[in-house]
């Protein structure tokens, strides 16, 4: 039996008020007049949809989550605690188009017994949910094509699920490949001809920035409320969250996360934010109150990461959990996690809709995890955490030009699910050597709680989770919320601007780096001619953006500094009393040992449940294990996790997601792992349930690659008892 991590650290030491008491008559820090009219409807319907668990509506998965609340659980049993031992492959489908760094991250929906899904390459396919069966595929041909440079290939090569839509015979499959949305009919495999310029919309039309000059992608799925596919974005330009009409594509309602002039919030950003500063976007996903007509979506960082001069305020709505009305897109309220975000701490995942107890009521909420490895508790229709808050002074930059915010805010419950900053005791220990080594990087850099990014190098958690982007989980029945976490430390440093191609470098520190890694973009520019490069540069191809508006001059610089091989590159001495006003990035550097692990103690990833009436956490468990560190007797470290549990009312919780590419089934619980496989390539992705004549089956996306970076493959795999149960 595995051992559990009971002594979690403690670093909490105030002692805990009393939880809020969820107020449901105080209309909450927007005190808008939507808001009291949303209330009065929404205060008899709440009750509705807690009621919701015990109807059929969680035993299909038709949805990207399980459900619109994103809660993945499935009340399916037949795969229990004492059978799951027994579990087998029922099906493998491989769709074939793996490519050398390709993943896949869809979470498949099964309607009426069809599976629906995306490949590698982006193809939606319909496969027959009991055997694997390709019943069609469908390959756009459209001009979005695959960058082999692009950083994970997000800007083209990501899909995260896709949206199902019926009305009668009119049934449709929405989803978003590269700057498109794509709707296609399900029976048939075909674009939907009076759906948006011949079954595509393009994204990058209808925001406030000149369409050519615009990179954008929604990796997300996106979700349905009644007649309106509504989804975030991600690229180079300010967030928004869109509602297109599903029937005929045109854009119905729009939400901008960076505020325009007039605009709620605005006061937060600095003038022309809108045009300059990008994104508070909404990559991560959303999910929908149907039956209070509410979206919930969480955003990002302001843009251009780290750069936080260049967006000085506290930024509202980005860092946030942003909830609109699903019919109009207007404001209902917004909680913000981080204020004037300068660490790349995106939310990651969609916020979840669940029912808690307080005081012995059911109260209808929203849990949203972070990167920072915190679980907030919001109140579903007002917004206010339903756990205490504290403001916290936090450290200064120590870049003359940065201006941190002088406080953020830590919730005092639930513990965080993995650490929030790195301490010495913390080093690891796997051998004397590395140790060493890692204290005296350690002294050599900033760090601690929200410690902004310095020249020295800071050293944090966080930028690689904390929480993913596959999320959470939630049983119903015992309030108990999963989530899969890292205890992965960065090594980010800001350098101050001195050498020649300097107005190049810094060019491309916010210009470039959300698409490309330098490491990686520098030896492939210069294969380049200059002429060349400045001619990509000025037209753009597929799914890369023209930069012509950058100007003459700013595209020579950065030519200039692409031919620069950043090994050769010898950077002069600073002077000491020079002032920077400038500043390049270049790139995260992961905080290893020389073997390559986390130069910290594990875990290093961890699943854990949360009882979110308590806010206390009930257990964690290691998820992955490197065979070398096993063969010593080291207890399961856990690897980097990329990937989300789904729960059952079996008593399961199904999770993939670590680099020794096994899928497991653990207790849930007690966080034992009952059951595990290996499957063809990792599973960086999140299983979907469903039942077909009786019969259940577990699916989940074999397609290695991702941040974790194993082999690439193509597969899904589906598993089920044997004949006899
Ligand atoms: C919105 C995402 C995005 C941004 C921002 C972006 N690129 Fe690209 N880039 C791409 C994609 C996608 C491709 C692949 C294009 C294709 O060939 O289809 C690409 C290709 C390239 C290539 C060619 C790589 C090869 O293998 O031939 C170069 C060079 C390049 N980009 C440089 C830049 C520079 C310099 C910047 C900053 C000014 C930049 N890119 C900004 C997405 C982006």
């Amino acid at each position: 039996m595995l051992k559990n991590l009971n002594n979690f650290e403690k670093r909490r030491t105030e002692t805990s008020p009393p939880y809020h008491k969820a107020n449901s008559n105080k209309v909450g820090r927007s005190g808008s007049l939507l808001l009291f009219s949303l209330f009065s409807i929404v205060s008899i319907s709440a009750n509705q949809s807690l009621h919701a668990n015990d109807d059929s509506h969680y035993r299909n998965w038709e949805t990207v989550g399980g459900d619109s609340g994103i809660t993945r659980y499935s009340n399916l049993d037949q795969i229990n605690k004492t059978n799951v031992s027994q579990l087998e492959v029922a099906w493998t489908y491989n769709s074939g188009d793996a490519g050398e760094r390709s993943t896949i991250q869809s979470n498949p929906i099964v309607v009426d017994s069809i599976l629906y899904t995306t490949t590698p390459n982006l193809d939606l396919v319909a496969l027959d949910a009991m055997t694997g069966a390709e019943r069609w595929r469908f390959n756009d041909s459209s001009k979005a094509e695959k960058g082999p440079d692009t950083n994970q290939g997000q800007y083209y090569g990501l899909n995260r699920g896709v949206a199902y839509w019926s009305d009668g015979d009119d049934k449709r499959i929405l989803y978003s490949r590269g700057y498109n949305i794509l709707a296609v009919n399900a029976d048939k495999g075909k674009l939907i001809t009076d759906f948006g310029d011949n079954g595509r919309v393009d994204m990058r039309y209808g925001l406030s920035r000149d369409p050519q000059f615009v990179g954008i992608a929604n990796p997300a799925a996106g979700v349905i409320y009644k007649d309106l596919f509504i989804v975030g974005s991600r690229g180079n330009s300010p967030g928004t969250v869109r509602a297109y009409n599903v029937r005929t594509g045109k854009m119905e309602w729009k939400f901008n996360l960076i505020p325009e002039p007039g605009e709620r919030f605005a006061d937060t950003w600095p003038e022309k934010a809108h045009l300059k500063a990008y994104g508070a976007n909404v990559w991560s996903g959303l999910s929908v109150d149907v039956e209070n007509g509410m979206v919930f979506c969480s955003t990002s960082s302001p843009k251009p990461d780290l750069f936080g001069w260049q967006y000085p305020g506290k930024n509202d709505l980005a860092n946030s959990v942003v909830a609109l009305n699903a019919a109009t897109g207007e404001y209902v309220w917004h909680f913000q996690e981080i204020k004037h975000g300068i660490w790349d701490l995106d939310l990651p995942a969609p916020p979840m809709l669940v029912t808690v107890e307080r005081d012995g009521k059911q109260v209808a909420a929203v849990a949203q995890v972070s990167k920072t490895g915190n679980t907030y508790l919001l109140d579903r229709l007002t917004g206010e955490s339903l756990f205490p808050l504290v403001e916290r002074p936090a450290p200064p930059s120590d870049i003359a030009i940065e201006q941190a915010w002088p406080t953020q805010t830590m919730p005092l419950l639930p513990p965080p699910f993995t650490r929030q900053e790195v301490t010495l005791d913390q080093l690891t220990t796997l051998s004397p050597e590395a140790h060493a080594d890692a204290v005296e990087r350690f002294l050599e850099t900033r760090n601690g709680w929200f410690t902004p990014i310095s020249p020295k190098g800071t050293l944090l958690y966080g930028v690689l989770g904390g929480a993913e982007w596959p999320g959470t989980s939630f049983d119903p029945n015992s309030n108990l919320l999963y989530v899969a976490g890292n205890n992965l430390p960065l090594i980010i440093r800001l350098d101050p601007v001195t050498g020649e191609a300097a107005n190049g470098a810094v060019t491309f520190s916010t210009t470039c780096t959300m698409c490309h890694a330098i490491e990686r973009l520098s030896g492939t520019a210069r294969r380049y001619e200059p002429e060349a490069l400045e001619e990509l540069l000025e037209n753009g191809r597929g799914n890369m953006p023209s930069f012509a508006h950058l100007g003459d001059e700013a595209i020579n610089d950065l030519v200039e500094f692409l031919q620069i091989d950043p090994k050769e590159d010898n950077k002069e001495p600073v002077d000491p009393d020079f002032v920077p006003q400038a500043y390049t990035f270049s790139g995260f550097t992961k905080f290893r040992d020389k073997d390559g692990y986390p130069a910290v103690k594990p875990p290093w990833g961890v699943l854990s449940a949360i009882d979110l009436n308590k806010g206390e956490i009930v257990w964690q468990t290691p998820i992955g294990e490197y065979e070398e560190l096993a063969k010593r007797g080291i207890p399961p470290t856990g690897t980097p996790l990329f990937g989300g549990p789904t729960v059952t009312a079996g008593g399961l919780v199904f999770m993939g997601g670590s680099t020794d590419e096994k899928f497991r089934a653990l207790d849930k619980e007690t966080g034992e792992i009952l059951w595990e496989t290996k499957l063809p390539f990792g599973a960086y992705a999140n299983p979907s349930t469903y039942e077909i004549d009786g019969k259940q089956f577990v699916v989940i996306a074999s397609g290695g690659g991702g941040k974790n970076g194993t082999t690439s493959g193509d597969a899904y795999v589906a598993f089920s008892l044997p004949r006899a149960f």
